[in-house]
């Protein structure tokens, strides 16, 4: 029996580096594109997907995730009496249902897979979505949804995954592929960070998986890999002859979020998508062509 996918991680412990100084003292998933956090259509994502528990795993400085997620009491009275209802559905629409999120700590930022291997007592014994917040998606169907969608005819494990172009492979984990039937891909091996002339493939793995728990076992390792991070990779390498394991070539655009320049694109792209901003937008992008 193929068991639902009821709960996602969001490993939002990492240190942003590439970010800062913007991320020196605010965590880099809370950065707009246009006027929401990169968490929040994370979360929004996630939910439109089906899922029903959000796992936060965050890390020193990271408070103004959990607030973001929390009432906000003195504004929204503010708001309120000063009659300004949109707004104040914009905000009521961030809050989460009573309990149905928690958040754990990464003391250490020692990699993705480390960050993952944290929520383990919060995932138990059941398959689990992970979401970077960072690899922000632009799609007709949110790409979650569409990977719960195969994951549910298929079982097994899947990852997002997407063609680059090979001199870019060593940014990524890469797929070494078997058959290819529509969206899917069979993953047969999987490799952090290749140099592209060792690269199996050029199908590199984007910020959304779902895992079954037996990732946990390997992840509990804690062995290092590439960049001497605890890698999610590896421990995935792990569970590939386990059952099905599918890449899954989603439909919609990918901004690495994690970059100035795909960030910066992320709001052009995002700001261009907005009916009230579209024309605005356009018009002023003359002057920068
Ligand atoms: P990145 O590889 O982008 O690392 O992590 P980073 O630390 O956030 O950013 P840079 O490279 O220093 O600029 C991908 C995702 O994994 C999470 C990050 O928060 C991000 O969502 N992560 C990474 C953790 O939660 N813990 C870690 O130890 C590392």
């Amino acid at each position: 029996m193929i068991q639902r996918v009821r709960k996602a991680i969001f490993p939002v412990g990492g240190l942003g580096t590439r970010f800062l100084p913007a991320t020196k003292s605010m965590p880099k998933e809370m950065l707009p594109v246009v006027d929401k956090p990169l968490i929040q259509y994370a979360v929004e994502e996630a939910r439109a997907a089906g899922i029903e528990e959000f796992i936060f795993v965050t890390g020193r400085g990271k408070s103004a995730i959990e607030d973001h997620f929390d009432h906000s009491y003195e504004l929204a009275a503010t708001l309120n009496e000063r009659g300004k209802q949109k707004e104040l559905q914009a905000i009521r629409e961030t809050l989460p249902e009573p309990g149905q999120v928690a958040y754990t700590r990464q003391q250490e930022p020692l990699g993705l897979g480390h960050a993952v291997w944290c929520a383990r007592h919060m995932v138990m014994n059941e398959p689990v979505a992970v979401l970077l917040a960072d690899d922000l998606i632009l799609a007709e169907v949110p790409c979650l949804k569409q990977m719960v969608e195969a994951y549910e005819r298929l079982g097994g494990n899947m990852v997002a995954v997407m063609d680059v172009p090979r001199p870019q492979t060593a940014a990524y984990g890469v797929v070494a592929p078997g058959r290819r039937d529509g969206r899917l891909v069979e993953v047969k091996g999987l490799v952090e960070k290749p140099k592209p002339e060792a690269a199996p493939s050029t199908y590199a793995v984007i910020g959304r998986y779902i895992l079954q728990p037996r990732v946990f076992e390997h992840l509990g390792r804690l062995e290092r890999g590439a960049g001497n991070e605890i890698q999610l990779t590896d421990a995935m390498a792990r569970i590939i002859g386990d059952g099905p394991f599918h890449g899954y070539d989603f439909a919609g655009r990918r901004f690495d979020c994690g970059t100035r320049v795909g960030f910066l694109e992320a709001n052009v792209a995002f700001a261009l998508g907005r009916p009230d901003m579209r024309d605005r937008v356009k018009e002023f992008l003359k002057n920068y062509a």
